[in-house]
This record gives C-alpha cells, sequence and structure tokens, in this order.
C-alpha cells in the first residue's frame, strides 16, 4: 500500500490527512537536547550522519508521524558553495557576507557541493534503511531566495533590508547569485533524491518580502527552473514549495511552478485556502506553532477547524511554521490525536 503521504501528494482525499511537523526534530524534545549535547553544536549534529539520522528518528519513534524529514538545514548549501557559517548560540546563523563581485567569484560552482555535502547524503540512506516502511523521508533546500538573503546579509534579518538593497544598486550580482544557489540547489535535492528522499520540500521562508514581479523573478522563476530540472531527473518524485507568507500569491502557485504541494502559513485562513489554493491540488498546513505551547480546547478545537475545512480535496496536516523550543511535547501527541480522530 502507498505511503499516505505519497497518495495526498498524488491529488488523493484521504478520509484522515496524514501528519508531520516542521521542525520535529528539535529542542523541545528532551531526547534532541541530549543528542545535540552529545554532538557539541549544532552543525556537529547536521554533518555527522548517526547522530543526525538518530534525531530524525526521535519524533518517528515517540509520535508516529507519517513522514520523516531530513535533519539538516538551509544553510549548509551556502556553506558547501564556499561561505563561512557558524551558529551563535541563542542568537542564530553567522554567514561570511556576498555583497561585491570579487565575494562573488570566489564561491564554489554548483557542481563541487557534494564532497562537503557528503555526510548529509550519508543520512538520508541511513534514514531510508531505518525508517519504519509506512513513513515517508522528506528531503529538503531553502529556496534562493531565503537563502541569498542569509548569504548577502550574514545572517537572518527581520526586513531582509541588505538582500533587497543589493537587488536594487547591483542587479547584475543579485541575479547571478540567485541563478549560482538555484543550480547549487537543484544538484542537492538531486543528490537527497539519489540517497533515498522520498519527496523534497523548498523551504522560501521570506517570499512574503517579496512584491509584484520582484515574486515572479526570485520566488516563483527560481522555483520553477528547480522543478522543472528535479521532474526531468526524478520523474515521480513529488515536491512541495513553501513560499511562506506569500499571502494572495499563494493563489496558482503550484500550476505556476509545477509543484506538488503548497505549504501554507498560518496567516492565511484554511477556508480561504480551500477555496482559493487548495483547488488546484494538494495542500499542508496550517496551524499556528503557537498552540503547540498553549494547548488546551483552543488546539483541539483549531486542528479540526483545520481538517474540517480542507477536507474536500488532498490535504496533509502541519504546523504553518517551525515548532518553536517552548512548546509542550504533551501539545504535540494532542494535537496527533485530534486530527487522527476529527
Ligand atoms: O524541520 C526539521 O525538523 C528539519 C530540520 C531543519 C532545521 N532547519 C533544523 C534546525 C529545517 C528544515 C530547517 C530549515 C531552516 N533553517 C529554515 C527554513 C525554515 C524556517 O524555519 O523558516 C531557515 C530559515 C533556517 C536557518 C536557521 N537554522 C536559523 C535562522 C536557525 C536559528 C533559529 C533557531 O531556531 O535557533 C537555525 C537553527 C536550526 N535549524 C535549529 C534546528 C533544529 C536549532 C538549532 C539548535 O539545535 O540549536
Amino acid at each position: 500500500m502507498t505511503k499516505t503521504i505519497l497518495r495526498a501528494l498524488a491529488g488523493e482525499t484521504l478520509p484522515t490527512p496524514p501528519i508531520w511537523m516542521m521542525r520535529q526534530a528539535g529542542r523541545y524534545l528532551p531526547e534532541y537536547r541530549a543528542t545535540r549535547a552529545m554532538a557539541g553544536d549544532f552543525l556537529s549534529l547536521c554533518y555527522t550522519p548517526d547522530l543526525a539520522a538518530e534525531v530524525t528518528l526521535q519524533p518517528i519513534r515517540r509520535y508516529g508521524f507519517d513522514a520523516a524529514i531530513l535533519f539538516a538545514d538551509i544553510l549548509l548549501l551556502p556553506q558547501a558553495l564556499g561561505a563561512d557559517l557558524w551558529f551563535v548560540t541563542g542568537e542564530g546563523p553567522r554567514l561570511s557576507t556576498i555583497n561585491r563581485q570579487a565575494e562573488f567569484d570566489a564561491l564554489k560552482g554548483a557542481d563541487d557541493i557534494h564532497d562537503h555535502l557528503a555526510p548529509v547524503y550519508e543520512t538520508v540512506s541511513i534514514l531510508s534503511r531505518e525508517l519504519p516502511k509506512e513513513t515517508t523521508l522528506i528531503g529538503f533546500a531553502g529556496a534562493p531566495w531565503t537563502v541569498a538573503t542569509y548569504m548577502i546579509a550574514g545572517r537572518g534579518t527581520p526586513d531582509q533590508a541588505p538582500a533587497h538593497a543589493l537587488k536594487a544598486e547591483n542587479q547584475a550580482l543579485f541575479a547571478a547569485l540567485i541563478d549560482r544557489i538555484t543550480d547549487g540547489t537543484i544538484e542537492y535535492l538531486s543528490k537527497q533524491i539519489e540517497a533515498g528522499a522520498e519527496v523534497v520540500k523548498l523551504f522560501d521562508s521570506w517570499a512574503g518580502s517579496l512584491r509584484g514581479q520582484d515574486f515572479d523573478d526570485f520566488a516563483l522563476a527560481p522555483a520553477k527552473r528547480i522543478i522543472a530540472e528535479l521532474k526531468t531527473r526524478h520523474p515521480g518524485v513529488p515536491i512541495i514549495a513553501f513560499p511562506r507568507e506569500a499571502g494572495d500569491r499563494y493563489v496558482g502557485f503550484a500550476k505556476a511552478t509545477g509543484a506538488d504541494c503548497v505549504a501554507l502559513d498560518n496567516s492565511v485562513s484554511a477556508e480561504w485556502a480551500a477555496a482559493n489554493v487548495q483547488v488546484d491540488g494538494c495542500v499542508q498546513g496550517n496551524m499556528a506553532p503557537g498552540h503547540m505551547v498553549t494547548g488546551g480546547q483552543a488546539l483541539v478545537d483549531e486542528a479540526r477547524a483545520i481538517v474540517e475545512a480542507f477536507r474536500g480535496g488532498p490535504h496533509i496536516f502541519n504546523l504553518g511554521h517551525g515548532i518553536t523550543p517552548d512548546a509542550d511535547p504533551e501539545n504535540v501527541a494532542l494535537m496527533i490525536e485530534a486530527v487522527r480522530n476529527a
């Protein structure tokens, strides 16, 4: 029997939506914190295949999610392209910056990333052996715009101002960077699929800050190129696109890019998304991550309402963004129970 997530991604409407959760392997879980302490730091965890596979499996053992997402980070690709990368505890990622032509020229080519990323591919192959047979393995990468915002600013920024500034001031350099990341992402995801990823997801966390033609050029077009090339190389491997906070640009995004599923953040209502996005195919989402902190009847009611709103078409239940470290693991169990009994 085909796995439930693959059935939903193929367009099937299921009586109960399959479920997984963004950042399901993470600091809210005591077993994650223990393995991370053993690894020493976050990047060592990402690059030690046995430990990265272990934290990927932890939420599957604890909750029986229908999918496991590879444990890695979207910033490993920039590092493979030659950027310096480190994480400041309690603050987040830091990278060497790309603002001048010479900095771009020092980057590696898209074909030269695989030695660096070999441990990630090894994690994928361990997982494809060790996951329960009913669990789908999801690989991922950041979308070019989101990855570029970190490479340009050297850190997370609330409004992505440095990336917007480079886009305005040096269009050619900005476009070349987007192209290099796009090419690298194709090679990276292609290798994840060869190693055993059954689905891949593109995280465009900052898509919401692109407007009008910029959204077409730097969110939609790169996704379209990545998806077209992956579909040529690996026909039949479904792709989930997550243009977070795209708002009304969620409408038609799957058709325009060739994605098999659009992941929705929790700023759009499930009713609106059912009428305007799910009409084109599978959607994923979109409960507010805050419910994983607050729990209670409000969580149960919201989970049921989301299942109800999307009942008429293909749907994968998820949060609208990653679960936060202050979440209560009991609330995750409560969400799963509410979805499976809705
Ligand atoms: O979802 C999963 O469980 C799979 C693993 C995964 C991580 N990051 C692990 C992680 C995935 C899919 C990501 C994607 C990612 N990483 C995104 C896109 C999705 C999103 O959240 O919008 C982005 C923007 C990043 C970059 C990144 N990584 C930031 C900004 C941070 C710091 C913020 C934070 O939460 O601390 C990270 C660190 C990170 N990536 C952690 C995890 C579990 C926490 C690190 C730790 O354990 O200390």
